[in-house]
């Protein structure tokens, strides 16, 4: 495996690989590596020829009040991790490589990115569409895989890819979670013995809501209504909003009739968690909401 620092020696290894004929796959991450992280790289493997992962805490993406400072980070576990899983290359640049004095070019997808984790995240979503941006053109990746868990990232890099005319196709990957339900992510390393308990809540929530919707739901608000009601139960979660939107726009859900998402933000002591789901009326639930 390479790991390789500068963006001008990424692409020089991406551009032999394309003159080679080989497919690249990309998939670019904060590191502090879990199953999450390595279903998105074992599909990789699977779709492509080459394996690209990055690993960049990348600054612009963090408020002046977030945990940029204190992010969990272990470089050298993450590169056994990969190694694991057949990753060819990983890129891990420094931020004064990335973004070097005098730059001032943002990417932003506007509509998409203002609800949701937009609302008490500004600025978030604008760091996060531009480092990928950057990474795309530094890579020069076929196809690129991004997790489910970050719902609203995904549908705005979709977006982005759209507008701008990347030739990079977009992989969508499932959520993968703890034996428990818990979602896996990096922040859960946060999370005391306690926290971790009440944690849990989240997923309940939305496994609660989706019976709701197979059994009873009349309105998204129900859903969303079902998904409070768990997580108010436990007090140490403070929740920063619980929604039912359309799953493509992003936009407040009006029908059950279209595939919704229901996405979580909650604090569990300091820790910031998200969790989501997205659901799909079968053709027997159809029958119910008509009945
Ligand atoms: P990070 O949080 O490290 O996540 C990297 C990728 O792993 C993202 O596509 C994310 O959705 C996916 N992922 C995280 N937890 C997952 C889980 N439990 N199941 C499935 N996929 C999971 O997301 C970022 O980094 C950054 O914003 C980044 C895109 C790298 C830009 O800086």
């Amino acid at each position: 495996m390479e790991i390789i620092n500068s963006a001008r020696e990424m692409t020089l290894y991406s551009e032999a690989a394309r003159m080679r004929g080989a497919r690249i796959g990309f998939v670019p991450t904060m590191g502090f590596l879990h199953e999450g992280h390595l279903s998105l790289m074992r599909e990789a493997r699977r779709r492509a020829d080459v394996v690209i992962a990055s690993v960049f805490v990348n600054p612009t993406q963090f408020g002046p009040n977030e945990d940029l400072a204190k992010y969990p980070r272990n470089f050298e576990r993450d590169c056994a991790m990969m190694e694991t899983v057949a990753v060819d290359a990983v890129y891990a640049p420094d931020a004064a490589e990335m973004y070097p004095p005098g730059a001032q070019t943002w990417v932003e997808v506007t509509e998409l990115t203002r609800g949701l984790c937009g609302r008490s995240r500004p600025g978030h979503f604008r760091g996060v569409t531009t480092v990928v941006a950057k990474l795309f053109n530094i890579t020069k990746p076929h196809l690129a895989f991004f997790g489910e868990k970050d719902f609203q990232q995904l549908r705005a890099i979709e977006r982005m890819v759209a507008d701008l005319n990347f030739d990079v196709e977009i992989v969508p990957m499932p959520i993968v979670r703890e034996a428990d339900g818990l979602a896996m992510s990096s922040r859960n390393a946060y999370l005391d013995p306690h926290e971790r308990k009440q944690a849990l809540a989240l997923s309940r929530a939305l496994m609660v809501a989706r019976e709701k919707y197979l059994w009873d739901a009349r309105t998204p608000a129900d859903l969303a209504a079902a998904a409070r009601a768990v997580l108010e139960q436990n007090e140490a979660v403070k929740i920063e909003y619980v929604e039912a939107v359309d799953a493509e726009t992003l936009e407040a859900a009006v029908s059950l009739e279209r595939p919704i998402l229901l996405a979580i933000a909650a604090r569990v002591g300091n820790t910031r968690l998200i969790d989501n789901i997205v659901l799909r009326a079968s053709a027997v639930s159809r029958e119910r909401l008509r009945a």
